[in-house]
């Protein structure tokens, strides 16, 4: 089969893999429908992580079974289903809890908790930009779709990471209806936190980010957009707030965050929303940071470790809560959200390729280009 080989740094390439084959019971292979590329599969194709070289990515995945292993007892050959980024066992300790990001028994490696498709230091799975991908624990690890599957393709895709993630991180922040949310970061993750605040019930949702693309999509959806090359975003966040600040603030971007000039400052985000949100208010962390980044352009940084102002942070009394998303906590709501046109996630999908063309599209997402907001990729054409 044709699948999206991570090559080095910046360099993909559409090649011939072997097909994936039922490997124990409990699989199902998947023909995959769409699946995106993601801001997390960026700081993996820059080099910024240790992603094999050879090894195929792909975490955000929807298509139809193709083959069941005979173990399997909810799924069926041709069912559509989506796919958590997450792959989790469904009875270990973590999982029973709904933990499923910080599964004990997907990830081979000692001392690590939580396994993902085509993903860094997360098991050794292969991912979905490929036409074929081999489900482990197919009936935890599948949500079923309606039958509009086909048709919603790409909201329902959605549901296989960023949308999940964008409602983990105002549930992280413990947002309530009727909140000031402000959200650093108006990539697909910081968009999908927006929408999800809106359905919440947020009073007002503020979005920073410097790309006036993604901020126009941020408005499109009733959200106040903040460009940080124009103005002093938490200056503008407190105007907006009485002086107060937002009650909650959700971190999007991560470890890569920059300033307007594109010079990365690694602590950026997490002073910005210190400063952006009330006296003790909650701060959710879901932009990605990583235990190490030799790749990082400061000492503290290349250890993992950011400048913070724990100071201010304990002063005003505020929480933080992390990490990645435990997307089966929310996935069957979410579906049913947008089954029932309540969400509708692909809002921010700017272009649909064919697998062929996914070189090119990860040049154009890595670079931010100009309306290259979301691409879903196509593999059955
Ligand atoms: N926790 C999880 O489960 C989970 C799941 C999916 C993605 N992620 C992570 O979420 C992050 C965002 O993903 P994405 O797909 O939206 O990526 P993206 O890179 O497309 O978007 C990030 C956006 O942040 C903006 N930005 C950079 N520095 C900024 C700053 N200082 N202030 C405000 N905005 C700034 C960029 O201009 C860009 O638009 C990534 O780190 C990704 O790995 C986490
Ligand atoms: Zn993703
Ligand atoms: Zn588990």
């Amino acid at each position: 089969m044709k699948a999206v080989v991570y090559r080095g740094p910046r360099d993909v390439s559409v090649e011939n893999v072997p097909d994936p084959k039922i490997e124990r019971p409990t699989d199902v292979i998947v023909q995959i429908r769409s699946t995106n590329i993601c801001g997390s599969d960026l700081h993996m194709f820059e080099g910024r992580t240790d992603f094999e070289k050879g090894r195929v990515f792909g975490h955000e995945n929807l298509g139809q079974v193709t083959e069941v292993g005979p173990a399997v007892e909810r799924l069926k050959v041709g069912d559509w289903v989506c796919m958590p980024f997450n792959i989790s066992c469904g009875h270990c300790r973590n999982c029973e809890k709904g933990l499923t990001a910080f599964c004990l028994a997907a990830n081979p490696e000692p001392g690590m908790a939580g396994a993902a498709f085509g993903f860094a230091d997360m098991g050794p799975y292969q991912g979905g930009q490929a036409e074929y991908l081999r489900v482990p624990w197919a009936d935890f690890n599948c949500l079923k779709l309606p039958p509009d599957a086909e048709e919603k393709q790409n909201d329902y895709v959605m549901v296989a990471d960023i949308f999940p993630t964008g409602w983990h991180c105002t549930e992280l922040a413990g947002m309530r209806p009727g909140d000031a949310v402000v959200i650093y970061g108006s990539g697909p993750v910081g968009l999908m936190a927006a929408h999800a605040a809106m359905v919440k019930g947020a009073c007002n949702v503020m979005v920073v980010d410097r790309h006036p693309d993604r901020l126009r999509l941020a408005e499109s959806i009733g959200a106040v957009a903040i460009d940080d090359s124009k103005c002093n975003p938490v200056d503008r966040i407190k105007e907006l707030t009485h002086g107060r600040g937002a009650d909650v603030g959700c971190e999007c971007v991560g470890y890569q965050c920059h300033d307007p000039a594109g010079k990365e400052v690694p602590n950026l985000t997490m002073n910005n929303l210190v400063q952006s949100v009330k006296f003790t208010g909650g701060i959710g962390v879901v932009g990605v940071f990583t235990p190490q980044d030799p790749g990082a352009p400061d000492d503290l940084a290349k250890k993992g470790q950011i400048a913070f102002d724990w100071g201010m942070c304990w002063f005003k009394g505020q929480h933080i809560a992390t990490g990645q998303c435990n997307v089966k906590a929310y996935n069957r709501q979410l579906r049913d959200l947008i089954h029932a046109g309540r969400a509708k996630p692909s809002f921010i999908v700017s272009h649909e390729l064919e697998l062929s063309r996914a070189a090119e599209a990860y040049q154009h997402f890595d670079s931010r280009d100009h309306g290259w907001t979301k691409v879903v990729l196509k593999p059955a054409g």
